[in-house]
């Protein structure tokens, strides 16, 4: 395990998988197996329909619900989208910004997510803001690059007594869904780079305090190493979150879950 006294969270995205009933159901078996594990935060993350009705079933804890995503407005004309008031009315804590498939795929912006995970933060919602570079940005030796800028704009609208209270995701786009998961030593590498940018924004306590997960193929053989790294806080697990077993073996992080 990490040495640091940071708590450990672990996160599953279930991006736009399951039904309202099927995700219910997820949710209260993955509460079972791991309601014994009080050292470590655990969030679930269903499609935004499925919000209401898993915070509801979970209500009694210990596992939390974050949204996939959100505008930044409270309210307004703005077909399909979901704001952070209407998220935490529905029971979620949680709100992940930036994940690389919105910046790829809906043209998502460093300014863009900033503004979101502001909102979120001043509903009372938890923003899990993801950061990561693409495998062209790596092999050009532009990992850094890519991620500082992201952090850095990411971090802007928020005061260094606040960023104890963020999450950012460190999730190289080359590991996620292609079963490539970063060595736990190049995850570490990114991570300590990204606490020593914190450090330098908001200082050395805010980074100490500051929880980053990793996210990219992260399975039940895989976490108990990338959780030995010391800058390695936790997890954002897509498609191993997709079964309460694999998702409790992630959570319980080499233990018998
Ligand atoms: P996989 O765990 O399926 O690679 O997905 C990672 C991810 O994108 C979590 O947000």
């Amino acid at each position: 395990m990490a040495t640091s006294t940071r708590r450990p969270v672990i996160a599953g995205n279930w991006k736009m998988h399951l039904t309202v009933a099927e995700s219910v159901s997820l949710a209260a078996e993955i509460q079972n197996r791991c309601a014994r594990f009080r050292d470590v935060d655990v969030i679930v993350a269903p499609t935004a329909l499925a919000v209401y009705a898993v915070a509801k079933r979970l209500a009694d804890g210990p596992v939390a619900v974050a949204a996939q995503h959100c505008h930044g407005a409270d309210s307004g004309a703005f077909t399909g989208e979901i704001s952070p008031p209407l998220i935490a009315a529905a029971g979620a804590r949680y709100g992940i910004v930036g994940h690389s498939e919105r910046r790829q795929l809906f043209g998502e912006t460093d300014a863009g997510v900033a503004g979101k995970a502001r909102a979120l933060f001043d509903h009372g919602l938890t923003p899990i803001i993801c950061v990561g570079e693409s495998l062209a940005e790596r092999d050009a030796g532009q990992t850094l690059v890519v991620v500082e800028r992201q952090v850095k704009a990411a971090l802007e609208p928020f005061a260094a007594t606040e960023v104890p209270r963020l999450i950012l995701a460190y999730e190289p786009i080359w590991a996620i869904g292609t079963g490539r998961t970063a060595t736990p030593a190049q995850a570490q590498d990114v991570h300590g780079a990204v606490r020593a940018l914190v450090a330098r924004l908001a200082g050395p306590e805010a980074a100490a305090a500051l929880r980053i997960q990793y996210g990219g193929s992260v399975k039940p053989d895989n976490i108990r190493a990338l959780m030995e790294q010391p800058d390695i806080d936790g997890a954002l697990v897509g498609g191993a979150s997709l079964t309460a077993d694999s998702f409790a073996r992630i959570v319980a992080r080499g233990e018998e879950p």
